[in-house]
């Protein structure tokens, strides 16, 4: 089969991004232009002006992929677009140049989900093998899902409540650190000891996750320290939360590898950029005598090239789209 030249474009959230990926596994160009600076004003992604720094970055982001890859739409065979979940507005706007570039140049248009997307950021590590347990942590999912081929994605569990990212960033919040709090936690609680004692949720047999009851646990300390004059240990109550927060997702990882009998695991999502995270996983996965892949660092948050990788397997299941492609805020994954 010839080359497959992939033009991903994703703008669910506070990213735009363009990439361009060879046969689903081979990066040749990615550009990123993050609004993290713009929205840590706010403590959080304030959906209006994300959606209007889209509109402003989405051409110049289209035009200096194409640039760093040194080609022209007229190389590209098809193009991947994210087209939900997120904030309709941001996502409105990748798709309307996505649909306008396929129209103009006729290229395939393949709709990609934002969680395929995460899952196959491991495809430009290595191909994914069959069957595999993908651990979706990201700032608005926490999903276990088993996947006995490719696109064949079976849901174990999920968060009853908070995301693991949003937890992150709250909590961040709580104890006075910037928007996205989640990396600076996680950079705090390498400094700290885990001498806040803090509840592991939902210990009960099943795959599911819930995050509000610690968040809440969190918030109550802090409150509780203020009141009787105590300092907070901002490096400790880091370490605290991480130990807790890491240790729920991993017990229930160990539980479907177990009951599953899986071989492989990948790990997804911009909370698979933590630090604590992948080293519990690694533990975990030796121990077990299991493979594991997580994505390089500037894989794991928000990008194009996970869409482009995402997109080349959705074109060789045949999956496409036409121009009434609608954006979707909530959508599952299939
Ligand atoms: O996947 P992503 O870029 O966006 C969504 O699809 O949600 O994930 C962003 C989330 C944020 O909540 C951010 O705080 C979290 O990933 N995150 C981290 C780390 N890096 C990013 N959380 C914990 N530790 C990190 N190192
Ligand atoms: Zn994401």
């Amino acid at each position: 089969m010839k080359d497959m030249y992939i033009l991903g474009i994703e703008s669910s959230c506070d990213e735009t991004s363009a990439s361009i990926v060879k046969n689903g596994t081979e990066e040749i160009a990615t550009v990123i232009s993050s609004q993290i600076d713009i929205h840590k004003d706010y403590g959080g992604v304030v959906p209006e002006i994300a959606s209007r720094h889209h509109v402003k970055n989405i051409t110049i982001v289209l035009e200096e992929c194409l640039e760093k890859a040194n080609m022209k739409m007229e190389d590209i065979d098809a193009i991947a677009i994210t087209y939900g979940p997120g904030l309709i507005g941001s996502l409105l706007v990748g798709l309307e140049a996505a649909k306008t570039l396929s129209f103009v140049y006729q290229k395939p248009l393949i709709p990609v989900h934002h969680i395929a997307g995460h899952i196959y950021a491991n495809s430009l590590v290595g191909e994914l093998q069959f069957p595999l347990l993908a651990v979706v942590v990201s700032g608005g999912h926490t999903e276990i899902i088993e996947m006995r081929d490719h696109y064949q994605f079976e849901k174990l569990g999920g968060t009853l409540d908070d995301a693991i990212g949003e937890c992150y960033d709250k909590v961040a919040r709580v104890i006075g650190l910037e928007y996205p709090g989640g990396p600076k936690i996680d950079q705090l609680s390498v400094e700290g000891e885990p001498t806040y004692k803090l509840p592991l949720p939902l210990q009960d047999g099943s795959y599911h996750f819930s995050f509000s009851g610690l968040k809440s646990a969190v918030i109550n300390l802090v409150h509780n320290e203020e009141q009787r004059g105590q300092e907070i240990r901002q490096a400790d109550l880091a370490a605290s939360f991480q130990k807790i927060a890491v240790s729920s997702i991993t017990s229930k990882v160990r539980k479907a590898i177990v009951d599953k009998g899986i071989q492989n695991v990948i790990v997804a999502g911009g909370v698979a950029a933590n630090k604590g995270l992948r080293k519990a996983m690694e533990e975990l996965c030796d121990e077990l005598h299991v493979h594991l892949s997580i994505p390089p660092m500037r894989y794991c948050t928000d990008n194009g090239t996970m869409i482009a990788a995402a997109g080349y397997y959705a074109y060789l299941q045949g999956r496409r789209a036409d121009l009434s492609l609608n954006a979707k805020s909530q959508d599952t994954l299939k």
